[in-house]
This record gives C-alpha cells, sequence and structure tokens, in this order.
C-alpha cells in the first residue's frame, strides 16, 4: 500500500491550475536512451531491411508512444532499467503499422518524405514492417514478462483487427459514430493504451494505478486520431507532413463526415453520400468546402475535447508532480496540433 499512497494523491491535495511543461523536454535524457535502443536493434545483416527501416525511423515521428510511456513511468516514480526497451518496442509496432498502412493507404507523402511504398515499394514496406514486428518481439522477451507479453502481444493483435474493420468500412457512407469509435479505439487507442499501460506494469504499480493510466492513454489515443481526422480536412499538409483530403479520395468515412451528414441539408448529404459511396472525387475541394461549412469539424473537435477530458479524469487522482503535469499539458495541446 505504501506504492498506493505514494503515487496517489489525497483528497486535500492542491493540483497546480494551469499545465505549462513540454512533455517532450521533460523526457529528453530519456529519449536519447530510447533512440540509441532503437539505433542498435535496428542492425540486420540484410542492408535492404535496414535502409527501409532507418528511412522512415530516423524521419522525425513525433515518438508519441515512447514519450507516453516514460510520461507514464515519471507520474508514478518508476525508472524501471527496461523502460527504454519497451519504450522503443512500442515504437517499432507503431512503425511497423505505418508502414503496412501507407502501403493499404496507397499514401506517398509521410513525416514530410515520400512514403517508403513510394521509394522501395509495396513489397519492401510490408516485408520490413513484418521485420519491425518480429525485431519488437523479440525485444519484448527480453523484459521477460508473461504481462509485458500478453499486452503487447494484444494490442498488435487489436491494431490489424482495426485496420481490417477499418477496410470493411470503405465506400460505407452510413458508418456510425460508434462503429467509427470502435475502429479508431483499435488501429490507434490501444497502443496508446498500452503505451502507458506498460509503465505501470513494469513498476508493478497496483491495479487502480494501472487503470488509471491505461484509461488515459486509450482516451488519449482516441482524441489524437480524431484530431488527425479532422486535420485532414483543415490542416496544412507541411506542418503535417502528409497529403490531406487523403481520407475522403479513398472513401473512408471519418468523424468529420459522420458529423457532416447529421447536418448537412439533402443536397449536401446526398453529394457527400455520393462521394464516399461511388469514390467521386472530381470536385475534391467543393466536398472539403461543404465538410468545413458544415460545423462538422467543429463537432469532431468536440467529441475529442471530451476524450481529452475523460484522459484528464483518468489521471485526476494521481499525485501532482511534473509527470503528471506534462501528461496534462499533452491531453489539452494535442486538440490544438498542428502536426
Ligand atoms: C500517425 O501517428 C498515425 C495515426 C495514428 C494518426 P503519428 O502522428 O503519431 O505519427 P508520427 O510517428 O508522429 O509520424
Ligand atoms: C494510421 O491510420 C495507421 C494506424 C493507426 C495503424 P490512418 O491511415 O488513419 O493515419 P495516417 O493518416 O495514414 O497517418
Ligand atoms: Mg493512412
Ligand atoms: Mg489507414
Amino acid at each position: 500500500m505504501r506504492f498506493y499512497n505514494a503515487h496517489f494523491a489525497q483528497t486535500t491535495r492542491t493540483v497546480s491550475p494551469t499545465p505549462t511543461l513540454d512533455p517532450i523536454a521533460l523526457v529528453h535524457a530519456d529519449m536519447q536512451a530510447v533512440d540509441r535502443v532503437i539505433d542498435e536493434r535496428l542492425s540486420s545483416e540484410v542492408p535492404l531491411v535496414g535502409q527501409v527501416a532507418r528511412y522512415i525511423i530516423s524521419s522525425g515521428g513525433k515518438r508519441l508512444r515512447p514519450v507516453l510511456l516514460l510520461l507514464a513511468s515519471g507520474a508514478i516514480e518508476s525508472n524501471h532499467p527496461h523502460r527504454h526497451t519497451l519504450a522503443a518496442v512500442v515504437e517499432f509496432i507503431h512503425t511497423a503499422t505505418l508502414l503496412h498502412d501507407d502501403v493499404v493507404d496507397e499514401s506517398t507523402l509521410r513525416r514530410g518524405r515520400s512514403t517508403a511504398n513510394e521509394m522501395f515499394g509495396n513489397a519492401a514496406s510490408v516485408l520490413v514492417g513484418d521485420f519491425l514486428y518480429s525485431r519488437a518481439f523479440q525485444m519484448m522477451v527480453d523484459v521477460n514478462s508473461m504481462r509485458v507479453m500478453q499486452i503487447l502481444a494484444d494490442a498488435t493483435n487489436v491494431i490489424a483487427e482495426g485496420e481490417v474493420l477499418q477496410l470493411m468500412h470503405m465506400r460505407d457512407a452510413e458508418l456510425s459514430e460508434a462503429d467509427y469509435l470502435r475502429v479508431i479505439r483499435s488501429k490507434t487507442a490501444k497502443l496508446f493504451e498500452a503505451s502507458s499501460r506498460l509503465a505501470a506494469v513494469l513498476a508493478q504499480a497496483p491495479a487502480p494505478i494501472e487503470e488509471a493510466l491505461s484509461t488515459y492513454g486509450q482516451a488519449l489515443g482516441t482524441a489524437f486520431q480524431i484530431i488527425d481526422d479532422v486535420l485532414d480536412y483543415e490542416g496544412n499538409a507541411d506542418e503535417l507532413g502528409k497529403n490531406l483530403g487523403d481520407d475522403l479520395r479513398e472513401g473512408k468515412a471519418t468523424l468529420p463526415i459522420i458529423c457532416t451528414l447529421q447536418t448537412a441539408n439533402d443536397s449536401q448529404r446526398a453529394r457527400l453520400k455520393q462521394a464516399i459511396t461511388a469514390g467521386e472525387i472530381d470536385s475534391l475541394a467543393e466536398l472539403i468546402a461543404i465538410i468545413q461549412n458544415s460545423g462538422g469539424l467543429a463537432q469532431a473537435r468536440e467529441i475529442a475535447g471530451q476524450e481529452a477530458q475523460r484522459a484528464l479524469d483518468a489521471i485526476a487522482d494521481l499525485a501532482d508532480n511534473a509527470y503528471t503535469q506534462a501528461m496534462r499539458a499533452l491531453a489539452t495541446s494535442l486538440l490544438t496540433r498542428r502536426s
């Protein structure tokens, strides 16, 4: 129980009113250690493996999932020696999903550069994605914990299910908000959830702390994907490093579309539905204008805000320290992110 008392605040505690800490700066030294692990574990005797893997990994992703694992570790005052390995593992799993996702989505731009499929072809991307998944599993074996294995095996499996579920809903203009949420909780939020849960599992934290951190990660990941889907309509391709309008071009109904279909007039609704089901994107700019002017983007942002609030609520009882403040800052700032 000492752990519980040490890491859960007393109900009378005072919480800093405005989170001001830069989450990334706080874990900078830890992230350098993670980068060293990543660099060491990318080695392969097959040159193309290293070439493709280093191409995407060194192209400057936000490293959000490892940051989350490290912030969550700091929040519960854990400096478990395996945290850097597991932070690298979640980044490898994330990178593998991106390699596969860009093939599936036929994307040409990622992190401001040509995608790996564009540079090296679909086959190399899929196979190096497999290399990264399996390397991640080799690394997690080193941690020698069945629970760690279970969490990461489940997360990897659920991500794959989420991507397949989304595939099944392609060109589906009737997709409900609940079905959309199911997809994004699987394809995106699950790895955020696993990242923050792993911090608690490594530290052998009590179940309520593990649940608090996991819920935070799940809600944060959900908000993150909703904002990503909004930015596909109103972001800036240079800042995002990805092409805009890809979702509509692919016939993928995301939350901005689902919200727009609820508020648009009959002719706008018919045009949007037609665009999704038949892939008629000759007037993409016009369709994007309908979505932008309908209030659908604001509505989607509102739902992302509710998820961010759920993330904040989940960690409200954790002790107030620099790391929990940074976790609060992260949940708030992702709502206004531009990249
Ligand atoms: C991209 O994730 C895929 C989504 C879940 C939207 P990130 O936006 O975290 O990708 P990088 O790693 O920073 O490029
Ligand atoms: C990202 O999904 C891939 C996973 C979460 C597995 P999206 O296809 O929605 O994201 P971007 O736009 O390519 O980054
Ligand atoms: Mg994609
Ligand atoms: Mg996709």
